[in-house]
């Protein structure tokens, strides 16, 4: 990664910690991914050539430039989505600093409407707004996943009452194989099976 992108990542990191300290009200927190999350799931999307993305929960846009630097490079794009209209702005604005905002669509609105309209097909989806629609969210995209898909969760570990009933959604499907892997707040791990 060039230098600039990495320090603008950092600045992100800092700043978003900062604000999230300072901040009382949810809702205007950042809630950014851990770093070696953010790292762990740039080098699997690189390394098995994902192209076409979807994430769920923009915030500022930080974990958005690490898919989209991961998807700029495999020749892909990245589709993310929020519904909250100031993050949205930030977003925008963070990946045109990046250099990365024609590698994304940044769609504004309630996640699950929002996919509803979502065409794909995805060979990648990363969860990471709340987790309670997120069941909702995976039944609507499993005609729009590609054999060989990831699908990633945050939160695996830090919430697991909240994300249980995702995890159990993903555990019934004879077709994926599924692990949690003990990075930073838990990242969920699924891989739709492509034979
Ligand atoms: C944990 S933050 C995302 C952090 C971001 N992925 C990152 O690492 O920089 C969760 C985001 O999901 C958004 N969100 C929560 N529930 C949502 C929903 N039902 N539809 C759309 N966005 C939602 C929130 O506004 C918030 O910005």
């Amino acid at each position: 990664m060039e230098a600039a992108l990495r320090q603008l990542l950092n600045e992100l990191e800092t700043s978003g910690q900062e604000n999230d300290a300072r901040e009382p009200e949810r809702r205007k927190k950042m809630l950014n991914l851990d770093p070696a999350t953010a790292h762990l799931i740039s080098i699997l999307i690189r390394s098995s050539q994902r192209r076409s993305l979807l994430e769920i929960g923009t915030s500022n846009g930080y974990s958005t430039i690490w898919l989209a630097w991961a998807a700029k490079a495999n020749g892909g794009h990245v589709t993310s989505l929020d519904r909250d209209p100031d993050k949205h702005v930030l977003a925008d604005a963070n990946l045109k600093r990046a250099g990365l905002r024609d590698t994304v669509d940044l769609l504004n609105g309630d996640a699950t409407e929002r996919v509803k309209a979502l065409e794909g097909p995805f060979d990648f989806v990363f969860f990471d707004a709340d987790r309670t629609s997120a069941p909702a969210q995976l039944s609507l995209l499993q005609p729009r996943l590609l054999p060989g898909a990831l699908i990633l969760a945050d939160n695996a570990l830090s919430h697991p009452d909240e994300i249980a009933p995702y995890l159990a959604a993903i555990n019934v499907q004879p077709d994926f194989d599924h692990t949690i892997i003990p990075v930073g707040k838990g990242l969920s791990l699924a891989y739709k099976r492509a034979d």
